[in-house]
């Protein structure tokens, strides 16, 4: 039977990973700065997370949400104290799309409303209303296409303010560093408009973090660089590592109901070890303070590089722009030089996404490759 084929994919095939490496089945080594889509965030194979899922395995690996599992609440707890998210309640799921398909249904339910407001290159994931409020038409089947969304370009406060003065909006979703789009981030007045006319016109703010959250921005959450409340924070990707957990952290202004929301899989107890292993090493590493001092370091260097046009991110979620689209600068960085890098909607722009626990010597080995590929 044919895979369904859906993926552009590169000629290699990854058999084994330790750290920030990747071994493909001839044994060549990577160096992985992409960590599969901003998965990886304390590294491949780290000892502290397949001990604790070796563990968790052998006892209980799954059971649904009608039991006690005291691993959600411990983890819901940790959260709270690693992100400063005070009286957040923490719901469960498994992948970036479902945690804000979920904080959008919230947001309407909360609100008894139904438009949401979305920005230009916004991706949120590939569901029903999160397609819909992702800025990639291609994407968007007709039957995504019923939700109502309006997008706005970051820094539109009059559009803003017009949109939710109609008083029909539920939400307004944000990344507060753009990912898939390509790096792009708000200016502290524009989000701090955006709270205010959320408040003002009853619509839910909810911060995007499925990608910039768990460290990877130099804090905890990337919304954490402005002065901001948000109502609803979505999670993923390096929140398990690798496992699919994802989840939403909720407001204390807004209350449960028994069915409001729901999933099988999600909130596992090996999602939940997972994620329990990402925050013991985020803590006893410093990984958070590590990407942000890194970052800072790779920005310096990078913009000293003739060719780069612009370095756009914070902590370990950078992007190089050139004045040409870098497909083949991939091509050349993962085959010659075996380093994975990562694309994104703007053509010209270098993704780098590596596990937090990146040393400078793999940056360097980086900036020597792309200085012999440009
Ligand atoms: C900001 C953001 N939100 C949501 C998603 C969707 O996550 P998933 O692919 O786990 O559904 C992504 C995926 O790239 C993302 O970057």
């Amino acid at each position: 039977m044919p895979l369904f084929d859906v993926y552009p994919l590169y000629d290699i095939t990854p058999v084994r990973a330790k750290g920030v490496h990747v071994y493909d089945k001839n044994r060549k080594k990577y160096l992985d700065l992409y960590g599969g889509h901003a998965v990886i965030s304390i590294g491949h194979q780290h000892p502290v997370y397949n001990r604790r899922l070796k563990k968790q395995i052998s006892r209980i690996g799954f059971y649904s949400n009608a039991i006690q599992n005291p691993l959600q609440t411990q983890l819901a707890d940790e959260i709270e104290v690693q992100s400063g998210c005070d009286g957040y309640q923490l719901f469960m799921c498994s992948s970036g799309a479902e945690a804000n398909e979920n904080a959008l249904k919230l947001a309407s339910f909360y609100t008894g409303k139904s438009k949401i407001v979305a920005f230009k290159n916004a991706f949120h994931g590939r569901t029903s209303a999160a397609v819909a409020a992702t800025d990639t038409p291609k994407i968007i089947a007709p039957l995504n296409a019923q939700q109502e969304v309006v997008f706005l370009e970051f820094g539109d406060e009059e559009g803003l303010e017009k949109t939710l003065r109609k008083e029909d909006v539920c939400t307004v979703i944000i990344e507060a560093i753009q990912g898939v789009g390509g790096l792009d981030m708000p200016t502290q007045k524009f989000m701090k408009r955006i709270e205010k006319l959320c408040i003002e016109h009853k619509a839910c703010l909810i911060a995007d973090e499925v990608q910039s959250g768990f460290g990877r921005s130099g804090k905890f959450f990337a919304f954490q660089h402005y002065d901001i409340t948000p109502n609803i924070i979505s999670m993923a990707k390096g929140m398990g590592n690798g496992f699919p957990v994802g989840g939403i952290l909720v407001h204390p202004k807004i209350k449960p109901w028994h069915g409001m929301l729901g999933t099988t899989f999600g909130g596992n107890h090996l999602a939940c070890q997972a994620s329990l292993a990402v925050l013991e090493v985020l803590k006893k590493k410093n990984l958070i303070t590590h990407a942000a001092t890194l970052g800072d370091a790779f920005m310096t260097r990078a913009k000293n590089i003739h060719g780069v046009k612009n370095v756009k991110g914070r902590g370990l979620m950078l992007g190089l722009e050139f004045d040409f689209e870098v497909g083949e600068l991939r091509k050349k960085l993962i085959y010659e030089h075996r380093i994975f890098t990562g694309g994104s909607s703007n053509k010209n722009l270098l993704r780098i996404l590596p596990p937090l626990t990146i040393q400078q010597k793999h940056l360097s080995q980086f900036f020597d490759a792309l200085q012999k590929s440009l």
